[in-house]
């Protein structure tokens, strides 16, 4: 049966999250630790040493926060499992509690009419997978078939749409390149590794899905940017080609391509990327026909718009900079709507003519309540105006597009950011854990009620 058939052929509106950034309950219900708690707890990695400990306390108010969902219409939730919850060692048979909690939760989300997608790894590696070697280790990608293996008996009947892994890039580049995500790791024959075990990985749960659960919709989220140079100098050209290589090509090439293609070479050859397959090397005889089963669906996830150009005074002789500095996120990223179109266009007439969810999009502002109570997010609201507009352009172009993830549901722990920015639709009052549904939450809620009555065309 296509995607197509059938009642999920409509375009699903939803809001993303991910385990770590929202549960909190971390030494509860045999869950065991992962490499965010390592990394969070370690002075100086993150900001004001915030860490996941409580966080939104999602694991104790997870009905309460379905209900508001289902108030505010929302369609569709992507969440994600905490592996250390369901298996705390990463091996071996999964923890009861652990299964029960996800049970609950994706049993939470039809009962309010929530269409679940499960994404499976967001960032959060048991620690003792880590201690054995980590990423870098082939055997990670092992274990994780083993945990979705186990994964699939126990929750598949309740879901239909899954997502193996959440952004490769970052995985591998954040946090084993830049060493600014856990496990804080600076070696870039390291980081190599671990992009192409993590898209083993990937590929390992989808023969994993094929074989065990045939009826399921599978995909992966990578983050997809736009890149651009900043001349049409030779150089800028280049350094252009060499990023987009690096942050793009190199997911994209053998996940939709079935090949590394020499751009990608080029870029990772010096440090360990062989062109043949071998059993001693980092690619071995078979993994780029496993990484390139054919999947159901493409994820994306976009917030960046990038101008390069050739600089010897940096580091690695690139600089990046955004297409757009916006002065109203926190963050500086940028508000370039047409951005998405682009990546949309690229990855449908480049890569892959299977239905795209946007898998996460969103922005942070320095969103506080007023003395009414009252958040009001105008910049949000004009952000995801913008993007949601592309995406339904997109759709006109006759772009599969299927869904949109608002990035994210409520404030919530991002990474070594701690809590100091706020990407949610919902504003969380930490100390007290309340949750205010900001401005766009409203305005998202309308749109999404619009949508269903036809007042807004596809
Ligand atoms: C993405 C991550 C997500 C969140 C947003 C802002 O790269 O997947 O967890 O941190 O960025």
């Amino acid at each position: 049966m296509s995607i197509f058939d059938g009642k999920n052929n409509a375009f699903t509106f939803g809001v993303a999250s991910a385990a770590y950034q929202i549960e909190g309950g971390v030494a509860e219900g045999g869950r065991g630790p992962s490499i965010w708690d390592t990394f969070s707890h370690e002075i100086g990695k993150t900001k004001n040493g915030d860490n996941g400990d409580i966080a939104c306390d999602h694991f104790h108010r997870w009905a309460q926060d379905l209900d508001l969902m289902r108030d505010l219409n929302i369609q569709s939730y992507r969440f994600s499992l905490s592996w250390s919850r369901l298996q705390p060692t990463g091996r071996g048979q999964l923890n009861p509690q652990g299964v029960t909690f996800y049970r609950n939760l994706i049993s939470g989300m039809h009962e309010r009419g929530i269409r679940p997608f499960v994404t499976i790894y967001h960032w959060d590696l048991p620690q003792p997978l880590q201690d054995l070697g980590g990423w870098p280790a082939r055997e990670t990608a092992l274990r994780f078939e083993e945990f979705v293996r186990l994964l699939i008996p126990a929750l598949g009947d309740l879901a239909s749409d899954w997502i193996t892994i959440n952004e490769p890039w970052c995985v591998a580049y954040l946090g084993h390149s830049w060493g600014i995500q856990a496990p804080g790791i600076k070696d870039d024959d390291l980081a190599i590794r671990v992009a192409h075990h993590v898209l083993l990985a990937h590929g390992l749960a989808l023969k994993a899905f094929r074989e065990l659960l045939p009826s399921a919709r599978v995909g992966i989220s990578n983050i997809l940017s736009n890149v651009e140079p900043k001349s049409q100098s030779s150089d800028d050209l280049a350094a252009a080609g060499l990023l987009d290589a690096r942050m793009n090509r190199l997911f994209l090439d053998p996940l939709y391509l079935g090949a590394y293609s020499d751009s990608v070479y080029l870029a990772f050859e010096h440090n360990g990327l062989n062109r043949e397959p071998s059993v001693t090397e980092l690619v071995q005889p078979g993994d780029l026909e496993i990484i390139s089963a054919e999947c159901d669906f493409v994820g994306i996830n976009h917030y960046h718009n990038i101008v390069a150009s050739a600089d010897a005074s940096v580091p690695d002789g690139i600089r990046m900079e955004q297409a757009e500095p916006n002065h109203q996120s926190s963050w500086g990223w940028p508000n370039t709507p047409w951005a998405i179109g682009k990546i949309l266009d690229r990855v449908h007439g480049e890569y892959s003519k299977l239905p795209i969810y946007i898998t996460e999009n969103g922005i942070t502002l320095d969103d506080y309540a007023d003395p009414n109570g009252d958040v009001k997010d105008a910049d949000r609201i004009d952000f995801l105006a913008g993007y949601i507009a592309e995406v339904l352009a997109a759709t006109r172009r006759q772009i599969p597009v299927l869904g949109y993830f608002a990035w994210s549901f409520t404030d919530n722990f991002e990474w070594a950011e701690g809590f100091s920015k706020r990407f949610g639709l919902v504003y969380v009052d930490y100390p007290t854990q309340r949750r205010i549904p900001k401005q766009s939450a409203l305005w998202y809620s309308e749109l999404i009620q619009k949508h269903n009555e036809k007042e807004i065309p596809n």
